[in-house]
């Protein structure tokens, strides 16, 4: 059963996630107003900031609702990105995971220990299964759900719409179990050194 706590603030070894603010829209708009980065995540990209704003005052006013989940990525004191969990299934606790960073911060593994720090925070609020999927022409994404812990499931044909087109995508999942598993694992490791 989920008992849902809505956006809160997340602390990292080097990260903080929280929730956007109004303030946030030069940097929303460097991923959402660029092509290379939002082909991935959107429909198109925003020609202006006017558009980008209007999606921002929509975020912000959708953190009132407990069950939205969607995170600013700060890191060195600067919000280089976005993190979320949508596409919710009550009846059988789940949640999908979705993300991006501005481009001079990829490979750096921010966005693995950001993703982590979700799955955490999801399981720990009664959540029972966390999924994500990624274009096939992105192999990074795939990389990130695979270095989080999480198990490839499949191909799904014609499951996504990016950039304009119906596309397959490729999806990855981590159920609760999974996560007990590691935990138990890791602090085994932990006891025994
Ligand atoms: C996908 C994205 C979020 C990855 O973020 P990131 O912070 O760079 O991710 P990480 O550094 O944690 O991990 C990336 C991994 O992919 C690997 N990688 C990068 N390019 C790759 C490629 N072309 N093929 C295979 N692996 C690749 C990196 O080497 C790294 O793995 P490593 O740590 O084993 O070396 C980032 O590229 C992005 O914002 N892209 C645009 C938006 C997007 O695609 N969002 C996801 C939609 S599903």
């Amino acid at each position: 059963m989920i008992n849902h706590v809505g956006t809160r603030e997340i602390k990292t070894e080097r990260l903080f996630l929280r929730r956007f603010t109004e303030n946030d829209l030069d940097d929303y708009f460097v991923w959402t107003g660029s092509a290379e980065i939002s082909r991935f995540i959107m429909e198109k990209p925003y020609s202006n900031k006017e558009e980008a704003k209007k999606t921002l005052l929509k975020i912000i006013e959708s953190y009132q609702s407990m069950d939205y989940y969607m995170w600013g990525i700060v890191f060195e004191n600067e919000l280089i990105g976005f993190c979320c969990g949508n596409e919710i299934n009550e009846d059988i606790d789940c949640i999908c995971i979705g993300y991006g960073i501005k481009k001079q911060y990829w490979n750096r593994g921010i966005t693995t220990e950001a993703v982590k720090a979700l799955i955490d925070y999801f399981f720990t609020a009664g959540f029972n299964r966390i999924f994500a999927y990624h274009n096939p022409l992105n192999p990074a994404s795939g990389k990130v759900m695979l270095k989080s812990g999480m198990t490839f499931e499949g191909r799904i044909r014609g499951g996504s719409k990016l950039a304009g087109k119906i596309c397959d995508c490729l999806q990855y999942s981590i159920l609760k179990e999974d996560w007990l598993k590691n935990k138990e694992c890791s602090s085994n490791k932990v006891s025994h050194q």
